[in-house]
């Protein structure tokens, strides 16, 4: 059974993007630790493999925006990466001048390892959206090394009809159907930054329960949330750090708001 939630239980799931990145430097462990303080529901982080094969959460292909280093993740080896800062780019974090929040969790690189291990050891449910990003790259690779990790944690299978602690989520179907072969019960998010011809009516790729919308292409196609529901899915929709566009999906009655700033949603739902 879950213990107690951060708030009130609500229809829509607050997801904090990259955690709690409008304050705290992004996939860093304090964004993370934030985030579950400001009561986020569920995380969202970019998973990239490093050259000798280990998952970390970045965004870009390189590290150039986010820390001090240069060049492509999947051409650095974890230890080049444990020697960048990715906290110092971003000024005025909340947790910059703290001197009780440990260096280590503002500054350095986060293992995928390290994020689901902070989920699990949580003190109320929080659940985790991991994307997978430029999957074609390593023939499957990142997806067989997710599906390692997430079960040594005992995350990969989860039992049929009970919620899952993790979802994978993509814009690569190819990504999205090699989870599926691997993790048949791990649920999936089909990412949309435009809406494919072939899925406008609503449906979905093979296996795939939830969708992915852009707040603009929520903006621009409101009715295509109903078709969503209509046909059957779920509908969580990025990014969404406007207080008009938060109205608006609480308006079409989305399932999930993925944004960069979680306390600042919750204050707008719940007062
Ligand atoms: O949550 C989905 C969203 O993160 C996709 O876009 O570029 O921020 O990874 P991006
Ligand atoms: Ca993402």
């Amino acid at each position: 059974m879950w213990p107690v939630t951060a708030h009130p239980p609500a229809a829509v799931q607050v997801v904090a993007h990259r955690g709690s990145s409008e304050d705290v430097p992004e996939h860093t462990l304090a964004a993370y630790r934030k985030a579950i303080d400001d009561g986020a529901d569920a995380l969202e982080c970019d998973v990239r493999l490093t050259a000798d094969g280990h998952l970390v959460c970045v965004h870009d292909r390189r590290v150039n925006r986010t820390s001090n280093g240069r060049g492509l993740v999947s051409t650095l080896e974890l230890a080049d990466l444990a020697t960048l800062d990715f906290g110092s780019w971003k000024p005025g974090g909340v947790y910059a001048d703290d001197p009780e929040a440990p260096e280590w969790d503002r500054k350095s690189v986060l293992t995928l390892d390290r994020l689901l291990q902070l989920v699990v050891d949580a003190d109320r449910p929080v659940q985790l959206a991991i994307e997978t990003k430029h999957p074609t790259r390593y023939a499957g690779l990142v997806e067989r090394r997710l599906v390692e990790l997430l079960d040594r944690f005992g995350l990969a299978h989860p039992v049929e009809g009970r919620p899952s602690q993790v979802r994978v989520m993509s814009f690569s179907q190819l990504s999205l159907r090699r989870m599926r072969q691997l993790a048949p019960r791990l649920p999936a998010v089909f990412l949309m930054e435009r809406v494919p011809l072939r899925f406008r009516d609503g449906t979905l790729p093979k296996g795939v329960r939830i969708a992915g919308p852009s707040i603009e292409i929520v903006r621009a196609h409101p009715r295509f949330v109903a078709r969503l529901h209509r046909a059957g899915h779920r509908v969580h929709v990025w990014t969404v750090d406007k207080p008009e566009d938060v109205d608006l999906c609480l308006k079409l009655g989305v399932d999930a708001i993925i944004t960069n700033r979680p306390a600042g949603v919750l204050r707008q739902i719940f007062g």
